[in-house]
């Protein structure tokens, strides 16, 4: 039992592909970083890496060297800046896609070693349901479910948690709704989503928030620069950083309960 775990892992998931994930996680590790946290990124999305082209780098090494060699995952990150790290995937291997039961194990017994080292580790995990996708999700501390207000990305975000509730045991998500472009419109979908879980999965989704439609996200993503560096104070960046601070302060009042447990459920250092 690891009594000194301080790092809060989250994942970063959603039913449809495209709605934010990468450059929300990405962002919020600046955010984060701003505040003076440290984060690993880790790019769960092996069939179609993001992270890495979001920054515009060609990192020497990825996932497929943490899984294939000896090396840890400290010898595979690259250090974006003080305090913040990535853990890059690789595009384009089809056996990396899907991990199967040994590759799975092999993974998590190296990513326990970041225990401490970082005060939040965030899994951005590729769409949908893939076994390996709700793997990682199903033993993190927290799952964070992106959806956008269109009716699609609802219907397949309510499939992701239905999957993870119903094969896995799991009951709790927060829920963040990105591309909003009202309050009021991130409200309807939180509330539309939430109904349905607590009508047919009697799982109660908490509200994270929501983040607006911006279009320096889209001038950033062309630059490869995050719009957290490039456009600081743009409307994205500020959700981002309401985001960070409700994260921060969620670390902050469970740090005894992190302390006690592992940084990945169910896996000892
Ligand atoms: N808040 C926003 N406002 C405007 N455009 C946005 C916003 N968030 C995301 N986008 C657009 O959506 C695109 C997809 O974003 P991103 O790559 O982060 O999604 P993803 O969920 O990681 O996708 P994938 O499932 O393919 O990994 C961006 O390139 C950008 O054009
Ligand atoms: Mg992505």
């Amino acid at each position: 039992m690891n009594n000194e775990n301080s790092t809060l892992s989250l994942s970063i998931m959603s039913g449809k592909g495209g709605v934010g994930k990468t450059n929300i996680v990405l962002n919020l590790g600046y955010a984060l970083r701003e505040a003076g946290h440290s984060s690993m990124l880790m790019d769960c999305d092996l069939g179609l890496a993001n992270l890495d082209v979001l920054l515009g780098i060609s990192p020497e090494r990825n996932l497929q060297d943490l899984l294939q060699t000896d090396l840890s995952p400290s010898e595979v990150a690259v250090s974006i800046e003080e305090g913040l790290d990535i853990l890059p995937a690789t595009s384009g291997v089809p056996e990396l896609v899907e991990m199967d039961e040994d590759m799975q194990d092999i993974l998590f017994r190296k990513l326990v070693t970041l225990a401490g080292q970082y005060d939040f580790l965030m899994l951005d995990l590729g769409a949908g349901i893939n076994h390996t996708a709700m793997a990682f999700a199903a033993i993190t501390q927290l799952r964070i479910v992106v959806v956008t207000p269109e009716p699609t990305s609802l219907t397949d975000g309510y499939a992701t948690i239905k999957v993870l509730n119903t094969q896995h045991g799991i009951n709790d998500f927060l829920l963040l709704v990105n591309q909003v472009t009202s309050q009021k419109e991130g409200k309807q979908t939180y509330e539309r989503l939430a109904a349905a879980c607590r009508n047919f999965l009697n799982v109660e989704l908490r509200n994270l928030g929501y983040i607006r439609q911006d279009m320096t996200i889209v001038e950033s993503v062309r630059r490869q620069t995050p719009f957290m560096k490039f456009a600081p104070e743009c409307n994205a960046a500020k959700d981002i950083r309401g985001l960070a601070r409700k994260l921060m302060r969620y670390r902050q009042d469970n740090l005894e309960r992190i302390a006690g447990r592992h940084i990945l459920k169910e896996f000892p250092v």
